[in-house]
């Protein structure tokens, strides 16, 4: 039985901290899954540590239900949340609504992730009322990063604090059952999780919130281009992994890959004809 929207608004009132990680392919949603993660999130982060674009903007809905397919298939028991890209749901409700959709009837996802706290109010109710279950996300949305210039605290000032607090107030008035919040003080987080009867699942938002999301490349150490304040790295993959690689060049160059153990054979006198 899968992780439902309700036992996540549980977590909080029980005091149970929320683990979410993202994952964008079978193999590590699998891993993901089975560690018992109750909640995947298949990031637009992909753009950036999987597909190599600069930034989270040039991802497209094909890409994304690509992704969310192959973790859908890998996770059984997790939550699998869909991440609607930049422009995927801007332009209007119908548009925001025909997209959700497809996370959940083409991607087999069980719920959907959206940037913006008040200005898309109007599309989280139209979303939630046809019984897809929306995620917010509010504080650094990485979708605006040309506005904001840069991956900069959100919520400094006493104006800025008090816009974030309205735009978490609007999501749970709207219907979403968490709200992500990215990158802004601790104390504000602290704020945002007492007044809000939802989980918040905070990313570089401090240990206040309900639960912590992170990118599955960053809490591995295998995406190093940049590594944001808020992660801890528990793996050094990269490393890992080069080492690896370098190992089987060698081998490959010096004649000493395969051995027996990795080939076949079959009896010598099946091949006397071929060898004529
Ligand atoms: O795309 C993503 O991975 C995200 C998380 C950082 C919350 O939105």
């Amino acid at each position: 039985m899968r992780v439902t929207v309700n036992q996540i608004k549980e977590m909080k009132q029980k005091g149970e901290k929320i683990a979410m990680l993202t994952a964008y392919d079978y193999s590590t949603a699998k891993i993901v899954d089975e560690a018992g993660i109750p909640l995947i999130l298949v990031g637009d982060s992909l753009g950036m540590v999987v597909l190599g674009y600069e930034s989270t903007i040039p991802v497209t809905m094909e890409e994304m239900l690509h992704h969310t397919k192959a973790v859908v298939r890998g996770a059984k028991r997790a939550m699998v949340i869909g991440d609607m890209p930049f422009m995927s749901y801007h332009i209007s409700a119908d548009d925001a609504l025909r997209n959700a959709a497809r996370f959940i009837q083409e991607g087999g996802a069980q719920a959907i992730k959206l940037e913006g706290g008040v200005t898309v109010m109007e599309k989280v109710t139209r979303i939630v009322g046809c019984g897809i279950p929306v995620m917010g996300h509010i504080g650094l949305t990485p979708q605006s990063i040309h506005q904001f210039g840069g991956f900069t605290v959100q919520g400094k000032t006493p104006e800025a604090a008090a816009k974030v607090l309205e735009d978490a107030v609007a999501l749970e008035e709207a219907g979403a059952f968490a709200i992500v919040l990215e990158t802004i003080p601790t104390q504000l987080a602290k704020i945002i999780t007492a007044k809000l009867s939802i989980p918040t699942i905070g990313i570089g938002a401090g240990i206040h919130c309900d639960g912590q999301v992170q990118v599955i490349n960053d809490i591995l150490g295998s995406y190093t281009e940049f590594v944001p304040k808020h992660a801890k790295q528990y793996a050094k993959l990269t490393d890992i992994i080069r080492n690896a690689v370098t190992q089987y060049h060698n081998e490959v160059k010096a004649g000493a890959f395969p051995t027996e153990k990795q080939s076949y054979s079959i009896d010598e006198s099946l091949l006397a004809e071929l060898t004529k």
